[in-house]
Order: structure tokens, then sequence, then C-alpha cells
């Protein structure tokens, strides 16, 4: 079939912001202990940090990172991860059954984050502690030296204060899985609190609520509605989380077609956020951080946990608690690359209200970056390609475009166009860039696309025209394979990769291809 995308100066969505480009470190598996952090690998650096993995997380273009969980942090003591290495506690970890060694911390982090060149968004614990951790936290990360919690930081061999502006007020504390996990109601009075007083420690922090896990959480809106309008005055996000797999859709074709369920999520959490403000006669818009989402093959992990919970049977036993064990590391296909291309699509188009967001994770869980343990090198999985695209060239202003495409049927979205498209333009560098991904899980299309009102100068008169220049393409990409189910493997990390292909342009701004 064809397809037209029109991007048009009246369909500007927003600025793209810097962080919507943002990852999450968890200690979790092996993302922290074996991936980002391996003091014994060839490419270690005096920190214990692993080189060929900053490496390539800068090559992927990542802007903040999330940390320290997920739903490690509802069991964690942050004091655990500081001071000497060897005067640190082992735990338990209960999230994912594992023994913590703290052997990183936020120090460590911290240090990870100046050389990785990214911001960090901490996340603080509400499961087994609350407020008064919360605030000793903050102290600790962001204290000017002369109070005892700033002091202990500089003992420790971090003087400045590390400047962390963005808190995640807990995680996912909807789930019954989460470690002290609470009801609406419940967590709307502490989070309300626990913002109110951080905000007395501390002007300029950006904090974030907890939204639903998921848009299918049975108190999905009932959750932001009630802590959004409770704690509406100190709050500026509240977190969104999704995930989708092949397996979890009704079929192939839904699946590709995930962005539809993230798309209903944005809108009715943008609703209840609006909602929220209306209640409290505000002014103030809260913004959506979609701190997790992504592709992971969650049934292998539930199936995992269901699987030793029955072989533990009945009375009382001793557990195994593995240290940094193999969890939760998929291996990406070429469809799930599509999908997630189509999600940061999705991303960009609603990025007037989605102001930061987390890809779920960085290193070997759920992740990008694959990297392989003894001495092993660090690969880049398919998934890796639609985030460095995006990361690296969605500067300026997002445009949602008029797109007419052929559509393709769904049991979850009836009818959805195949094409999906966004583009971004920055003025000062006058350079730009389109994302369009097809859905279509049988046939390609050819696209016609328009950006000329978009490139033409500000004055009126076509871009070519005014300044002499034509519009010329730079770069192409496509991410395609004829098998969808096609992944890199440690092996042959080089199987599913971007090529160039033909695009047709002219001067003005009209192009095509297939
Ligand atoms: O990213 C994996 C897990 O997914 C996180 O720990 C949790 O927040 C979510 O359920």
């Amino acid at each position: 079939g064809t397809a037209t995308i029109r991007a048009t100066r009246a369909k500007a969505v927003a600025d793209v912001p810097p962080r919507l480009f943002g990852s999450f470190v968890e200690h979790l598996g092996r993302c922290v202990y074996g991936g980002i952090y391996e003091p014994s690998h060839p490419t270690a650096d005096e920190d214990g940090f692993r080189g060929d993995v900053l490496d390539m997380v800068k090559e992927l273009g990542v802007t903040c990172v999330r940390y320290p969980g997920g739903n490690f942090v509802s069991n964690y003591n942050w004091e655990d991860g500081t001071g000497p290495r060897d005067q640190r506690p082992v735990r338990r970890d209960l999230a994912w059954h594992t023994t913590e060694t703290n052997e990183v911390g936020i120090d460590d982090f911290y240090r990870w984050s100046q050389k990785a060149g990214t911001e960090i968004m901490l996340a603080v614990n509400m499961g087994t502690r609350g407020l008064h951790a919360a605030l000793e936290e903050l102290e600790y990360v962001n204290g000017a030296p002369g109070t005892a919690l700033a002091d202990r930081r500089v003992a420790n061999g971090i003087p400045e204060p590390m400047g962390i502006r963005m808190w995640c007020i807990g995680n996912e504390m909807d789930g019954p899985w989460q470690v002290g996990h609470m009801d609406p109601q419940t967590y709307a009075t502490e989070v309300e609190r626990v913002a109110h007083a951080m905000k007395l420690a501390e002007s300029g922090l950006e904090l974030v609520a907890c939204g639903s896990s998921s848009a299918h959480m049975p108190t999905f809106g009932t959750w932001e509605r009630t802590v959004l309008t409770r704690a509406w005055e100190h709050l500026d996000f509240v977190s969104a989380h999704a995930y989708y797999y092949d397996r979890g859709a009704k079929s192939f074709q839904d699946f590709l077609c995930s962005a539809e369920d993230m798309t209903g999520f944005i809108n009715t959490v943008a609703a209840c956020a609006d909602e929220a403000k209306a209640a409290n006669h505000g002014s103030k818009d809260i913004a959506i951080s979609f701190d997790e989402w992504g592709v992971w093959y969650s049934d292998v992990w539930n199936k995992q946990e269901a699987d030793w919970k029955a072989a533990a049977g009945e009375g009382l036993h001793p557990e195994p608690w593995p240290k940094a064990p193999h969890l939760l590391e998929d291996i990406y296909t070429a469809a799930d690359a599509v999908v997630e291309g189509s999600l940061m699509i999705t991303l960009l188009k609603h990025c007037d209200r989605v102001r930061s967001a987390s890809r779920a994770q960085l290193v070997n869980v759920i992740a990008p970056i694959m990297a392989e343990p003894n001495g092993g090198p660090a690969w880049r999985q398919t998934v890796f390609y639609p985030f460095a695209e995006a990361a690296h060239h969605a500067r300026g202003t997002a445009f949602a475009p008029i797109i007419d495409s052929p559509t393709v049927h769904t049991e979850s979205y009836g009818d959805v166009p195949a094409i999906d498209a966004v583009v971004t333009w920055d003025e000062q560098t006058r350079t730009g860039l389109l994302l369009a991904v097809n859905r279509d899980e049988t046939n390609a299309h050819d696209v016609t696309i328009d950006i000329s009102d978009i490139v033409r100068s500000i004055d009126g008169s076509p871009a070519a025209a005014t300044t002499g220049d034509t519009i010329t393409v730079t770069r192409t990409q496509l991410l395609h394979d004829d098998d969808p189910y096609r992944t890199n493997t440690t092996k042959a990390p080089q199987t599913v990769v971007p090529q160039e292909f033909t695009v047709t342009a002219d001067a003005q701004g009209h192009l095509s291809c297939t």
C-alpha cells in the first residue's frame, strides 16, 4: 500500500526533553555486578567499572539513569552501599531473592555517572522505610558540607554535593509483589508527607510519585487520581511503567501495535493529572515520567518464581540467595526492535506530557547492552539501534505528523494505521529527524513524506529559495529482517543491524521511501 506522512508546524507537540532518552540500572541479576561493575574485567578502570560497557552506554546516547531500583529499592538501605567497601554489610534482597554485597552504592554510582556523562534519577525506599530515610539520603547526597550526613559523604571521598534533582518516591507501590506495597489512600498520604518534607529541605527538586505498574492494574486510574489529588502541590511527575512481549499479546500483529496500549496509558494518566490539578484549583501540570518501558519476556521470570516456590513445598526452608545470578537476560529479536522503535515514536509524540522516560534496563537485564562474563566482550542487542538513533538525533521540537496509512487489524486495538511516525526539527542547526515504523506483519508500504512546512524558513519562503540551500538527506537507517525472530548473539552480535536504504528527496522537503 501507500502511506503519506505530512508534518506541519501546526502539529508541533513540544520541545524534545533530553530526559526522554533515559535508562535504568537496578541492583538485579547482572545489571550492576558483571554489568557496569566488574573489577576483574580487562577493561575495568580504577573504580572497577567496565570500560567497554561505559563506551557502549555513550554510544547508546543515554542521558539520565534511574537507580537503584526497581523492586530492589523497596527493601534497600542506601547507607549499606557507602563507606569503605570491605566494611559494607552483605544483605538479602527480597525482591529478586539474591545476595546483595553492597560493593556498589550511591557514591560509586555517582562516580560511574560522571564517567558516563549521565544524570541520576534516584529512587528512595518506601517499602521498608520512608520519610526519615529519604531525608537522610537527601542530606547525604545533596547537602553542602558542614552537616553530619553531608560530611559523611565528604569523608567517603565526594566533597561536592551530587546535585541530584529528580527523585522517585518509591517504586511500584501499587504492586502486590512490592515489599511494603500500599493501597492508593495509604500511598497518597505517605507520598504527600515525603514530598512536602523533601521540598522543605531543598528547593528545585523534581519529585516523582509512583503511578500504576501498568495500565492493566486493578487500581489503574483510581491510584493516579487519589495520589495526585492528595499530593498535587508537592509533585512534579507521576511515573508510568509498561512492558510488552510477543507471547503476552493476543497475536503477533497485536504485539507489533503495542504502542496503542502505551498511547492509551499516557492519555489516561494525563487526564488524571489534569483532574488533580483542577481539584486543587492549581496552575501547574504534573508531567509523566515513563520510567520503565520496553520489551520484557516477563513470563520467563514469573515461571522461574513459581517453580521455585513450588519446589520449596511446605515447612521452613533455607532458601538459596545467589549472588548476581543470570536473571531477565532476554535476547531480543528484530520484531522487538520494531516495537521498541514504535514505543520511542510514541514517547516523542507525547513529549508535551511525557517529560522523562527510562528504557528498562541498561545492561544484561532486559537490556540493549549485553556484557559477557569472564573477561568477555560487550555487545549490542537489536533494541540498541532505534534508541540510539532517537537519542542522538531527536533535537529541537517534536511534531506529530498527519498520517494517512493502510491499516492492520488487531484483536486488542481494532484497526490500526500500519505506519506511525514522528518528526523532530531543530531550527538552530536546521537539522531534523524522521522516525517511522511499519507495524504491518506482512506488507511493506511505500511512504511519501512532506516536511516542507517545517523546514521552510521562518519568513515563510521555501528553504531552498531563501537560503540557496537544498534539503539533503544526510543519513538513512533501516532496521529490518526477513525473519522477525532473528536475534543478535554473543557469537554473532552483528546479525540484526541497521542498513542504509534509499530515500529520495527534493530540495523543499518532499521525501519518499519504501
Ligand atoms: O525492570 C524490572 C522490574 O519491573 C522492576 O524492578 C520493577 O519496578 C518492575 O516491575
